[in-house]
């Protein structure tokens, strides 16, 4: 039995800590999408750590983490991020596992991604540089190389086949940069990746699925990122959504029961592209600022706005979410009167659905405002002790999403959940 566990916004929704929390009652966690662009972030023992490429259940000793073939790969974000969790005592030889069938993340794929960044100049998609566009491209293109194919003798044979050819795109884009020894940081890492657990991931997790356990798979981004479903082309180069996690694990659609569904109270988005809810004013910055919003990746200041019901419906119907977690609500403790966009409107007209291209109409968000709680809800435990307010902002929100919100996080803390 597979639960699935996504972002519905433009990524950052709190995933990471999420999935940590819920990590106890499940045998795996397992990455399916996306790669080193992702940041999630979890507190062990009060300390803050980021994950880039390891599925957020590696601090507990009895949960196995599997790095999908749907991920890619950089060796070297993958070796720092193993010896950082070991100083927390996460043993990876013990309880991590990687796909013989996921693509690798080239030095050159780190240099295509600014390359390419860097000639689309304004209309740039503010890409967190970490190479996964190209590498996608030679997956889709049939180019790639994956983790099984270290075990080959011919690996550096074809790696170089492969940076002659990234070589010459990298000279029609006139990129120079020197990066010699991003390569031999490449070629560190895949000595040490060739040591770790590799296994063929679809035999792995249907074997284990078989035999009764319970997997979470752990998506990356935000729905508003797929590749198909996002707000294209500022998107990422994957699909983020449940579908993803069927090709990204190898995995039967029969086998998922719960989609849960990550959204914080209000709404960020990192990079470039339309954001419906943008706030460019004070309340914007003070958002930012009460959220921390700033890039767990890239450290960019994220874009702050309010809640946007159609584009999260939107993401409900894509996902076929069951269940919500509604993070970051202690952020608007200080926040009154509270704004909820619950429609689009585009020539004057009040539409409910995420239109074709955002980009190419002039659109505004239809608001409805919320009286503010005005107090501090990162205390609170229990439902009873959420305000009022609180319950009613959930209440409306369940009304127009038609999926439960069934926890509440309200602090960056491992305990600080509240069950509904
Ligand atoms: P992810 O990519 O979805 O895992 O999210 P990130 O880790 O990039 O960003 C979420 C940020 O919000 C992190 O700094 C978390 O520590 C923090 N966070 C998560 N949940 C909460 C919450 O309920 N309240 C507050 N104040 N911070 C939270
Ligand atoms: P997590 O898993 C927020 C954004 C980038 C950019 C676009 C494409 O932490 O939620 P890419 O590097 O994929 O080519 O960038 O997608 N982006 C994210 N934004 N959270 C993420 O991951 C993101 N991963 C990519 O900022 O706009
Ligand atoms: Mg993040």
């Amino acid at each position: 039995m597979i639960d699935v566990l996504l972002g519905l916004q433009w990524g950052d929704e709190g995933k990471g800590k999420i999935v940590d929390y819920f990590a106890p009652h499940y045998d795996i966690i397992a990455r399916f999408q996306g790669g080193p662009n992702a940041g999630h972030t979890l507190y062990v023992n009060g300390e803050k750590i980021v994950l880039h490429q390891i599925p957020s259940g590696v601090f507990h000793p009895h949960t196995a983490n599997l790095i999908g073939n749907g991920v890619v790969l950089d060796a070297v974000t993958l070796r720092k991020e193993c010896e950082a969790v070991a100083r927390f005592g996460a043993d990876v030889r013990r309880n991590m596992f990687v796909s013989k069938r996921t693509h690798l993340i080239l030095p050159t794929h780190r240099a295509l991604d600014k390359a390419s960044e860097m000639q689309k100049g304004e209309g740039k998609i503010g890409s967190t540089l970490k190479g996964i566009g190209p590498a996608y491209m030679d997956k889709t293109g049939r180019n790639g190389l994956r983790v099984g194919d270290l075990l080959d003798k011919n690996f550096t044979t074809n790696y170089i086949k492969l940076r002659l050819k990234h070589q010459r795109l990298l000279d029609n884009f006139n990129f120079t940069e020197d990066i010699s020894s991003w390569e031999e940081e490449f070629f560190e890492a895949i000595e040490f990746l060739r040591t770790l657990n590799i296994v063929d991931g679809e035999y792995w997790i249907n074997e284990k699925i078989s035999a009764g356990q319970k997997v979470l798979a752990e998506g990356a981004q935000g729905s508003m990122l797929d590749i198909d479903f996002g707000t294209f082309p500022f998107v990422t180069s994957s699909n983020t959504v449940t579908a993803g996690v069927l090709s990204g694990l190898g995995v039967a659609p029969s086998k998922i029961k719960d989609v849960i569904g990550v959204t914080k109270a209000y709404c960020t988005r990192v990079g470039g592209g339309p954001f419906p809810t943008e706030l460019h004013d004070e309340t914007g910055e003070a958002l930012r600022k009460a959220g921390n919003e700033f890039g767990a990746t890239t450290g960019r200041p994220r874009r702050c706005g309010w809640i946007d019901l159609v584009a999260l419906n939107y993401a409900c119907m894509i996902n076929g979410v069951t269940k919500l977690v509604m993070t970051k609500a202690d952020v608007l403790d200080q926040f009154s009167p509270l704004q909820v966009c619950v429609g689009y409107k585009v020539n004057g007209e009040e539409t409910h659905q995420v239109p074709f291209q955002m980009t190419r109409v002039a659109m505004e968000p239809a608001l409805r405002q919320f009286d503010g709680w005005k107090t501090d809800t990162s205390v609170c435990k229990t439902p009873a002790e959420l305000p009022a307010a609180v319950h009613e902002y959930i209440a409306f929100i369940n009304q127009q999403i038609g999926a439960p919100i069934c926890w509440v996080s309200n602090g960056p803390g491992r305990d600080q959940i509240v069950a509904l």
